[in-house]
């Protein structure tokens, strides 16, 4: 296993390291000390600026740049901070290990983040069958308001904070930043047409930033050791703006999955072959692996970098294998996927990717909130095709029906679940066209049914 220094989880393996007792002795809450007693608002941000921290979830948006296009306060306005805590994405499983493990992380990059957007309220909103992440976010903000961490003068400061802990129902279009807002005010869970952004018009009307839970918990990192350093941890080169250190998930078909902290820019050959531990069973070769959480393209190992250009951004990579290109924001959308939510599902030789894409349609057509007509019917007919082909009643020409609909989806929605959902399901085909072609003419036998370590990210609920 590699021995990259664990910063974000570097709490995780003390004995009860989710009580403030223990964490507080392992330092937590000292940069929030130091950012409110001798810091200015201006100050933290341009830090976070500098730290190039790339939005941890899923879009990858740099924090710096969202905070700086907070509207300024009007007269009688409050501004909020909003943590998306929803982690719906199937494969996903990291922001809760920061919640179960260390909490008191997350509400110390609350307080510095608060601080500096000049909001005194902020909501957590977190997936509601995640009881032990609630159970300990809760526990938590009620340990940091009695030791002055939080209320009317945290530090001394007249800044007064708050944070409340909002279980959202679990739909996974909840953990769209504008569905979350509407279920968040207790409306139904739908996203909102944008702009206005949150940041101009988010909580109850009210300038609002919302940031991912691993995003806001790089933050007290990033006051303590400076946002050039705290950037600097990346492989990457600084030009390309990819910052710090990340959580990384692995999951299916390996012998270790679980969440592993390491650099941005490791690549996902050391992250299923050196983290995960290689493959789970030694006489099956990697198929495909989907990057960052259902939604990203899947990658296959075969497949190379194409940047001959020598002013191309991945040039450098060029005639690599896609496994050996590091993980990024910028280096995966340009070879036609998403880093996304960077947990990866590895799929071996025994996987039916028509199977998978099968399990993956259901679960989107489920989650569909149903506002736009490409996406409501599109994610619908995907499913619906799929299950004809599998059933052994599809035909040829339904695998350029799956690629029409996936093409009639993208760009033409209010969000970006179609987007989500065409994207991987284009790539499916494109990448596995002949496995499809067999199955439209001869049907899925019994034995594509998905094993338990695929079966067990991919499918969600009722999806199944
Ligand atoms: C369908 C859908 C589901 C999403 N689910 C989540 C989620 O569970 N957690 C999350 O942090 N972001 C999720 N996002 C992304 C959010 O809309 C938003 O980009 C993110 O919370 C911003 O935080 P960040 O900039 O810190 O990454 C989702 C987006 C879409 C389109
Ligand atoms: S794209 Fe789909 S999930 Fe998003 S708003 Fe439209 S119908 Fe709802």
């Amino acid at each position: 296993m590699p021995s990259y220094q664990n910063i974000l989880s570097n709490r995780y393996t003390l004995a009860r390291s989710w009580t403030l007792e223990v964490a507080e002795r392992a330092g937590a809450y000292q940069q929030a000390r130091k950012a409110l007693t001798s810091m200015t608002p201006d100050q933290i941000k341009a830090e976070v600026k500098a730290a190039n921290i790339r939005g941890r979830g899923g879009a990858g948006f740099p924090a710096g740049m969202k905070w700086g296009f907070l509207a300024p306060k009007k007269e009688g306005q409050e501004v909020y901070l909003v943590i998306n805590a929803d982690e719906g994405e199937p494969g996903t499983f990291k922001d809760r290990t920061i919640m179960e493990k260390d909490p008191h992380r997350l509400i110390e990059g609350c307080i510095i983040a608060m601080y500096a957007i000049g909001a005194h309220k902020c909501w957590i909103y977190v997936r509601c069958e995640l009881v032990l992440s609630i159970a300990r976010l809760e526990a938590a903000i009620r340990e940091a308001h009695a030791r002055g961490f939080l209320g009317a003068r945290p530090f001394g400061k007249e800044h007064a904070l708050d944070i409340h802990v909002h279980p959202g129902a679990g739909a996974y279009i909840c953990g769209e930043e504008t569905s979350l807002l509407n279920s968040l005010e207790g409306k139904r869970g739908e996203p909102r047409l944008k702009p206005p952004f949150p940041a101009v018009k988010g909580a109850f009307g009210m300038p609002t930033i919302v940031n991912n839970v691993e995003t806001i918990s790089a933050v007290p990192d990033v006051v303590a050791m400076g946002g050039e350093a705290w950037s600097n941890i990346s492989l990457l080169p600084p030009e390309m703006k990819d910052g710090g250190t990340r959580l990384y998930g692995i999951s299916g078909h390996v012998k270790r999955p679980g969440v592993y902290e390491a650099p941005v820019g490791i690549t996902m050959r050391e992250l299923i072959y050196d983290f995960g531990g290689g493959m789970l069973h030694p006489d099956r070769k990697l198929k495909g692996v989907i990057p960052g959480g259902s939604s990203t393209p899947v990658l296959r190992e075969q497949d190379k970098v194409e940047a001959k250009d020598p002013k191309h951004p991945l040039n450098k990579w060029h005639g690599k294998s896609h496994l050996d290109l590091p993980m990024a924001v910028d280096t995966y959308r340009g070879i036609g996927t998403m880093l996304g939510t960077c947990c990866a599902i590895v799929m071996d030789t025994s996987v039916s990717m028509v199977e998978a894409s099968r399990n993956l349609m259901k679960f989107y057509a489920h989650e569909s909130c149903g506002q736009c007509t490409p996406c409501r019917e599109g994610t619908g007919w995907l499913a619906n095709v799929l299950d004809q082909i599998a059933a052994g009643k599809g035909k040829p020409s339904d695998v350029d029906l799956l690629v029409d609909i996936s093409n009639n989806m993208m760009g033409n929605t209010i969000c970006a679940l179609a987007d989500g959902t065409a994207m991987p399901m284009l790539a499916f085909v494109r990448k596995f066209r002949k496995e499809f072609l067999e199955a439209a003419e001869k049907g899925l036998p019994q034995s594509a049914r998905l094993d338990e370590a695929i079966r067990s990210q991919l499918v969600r609920r009722e999806a199944a």
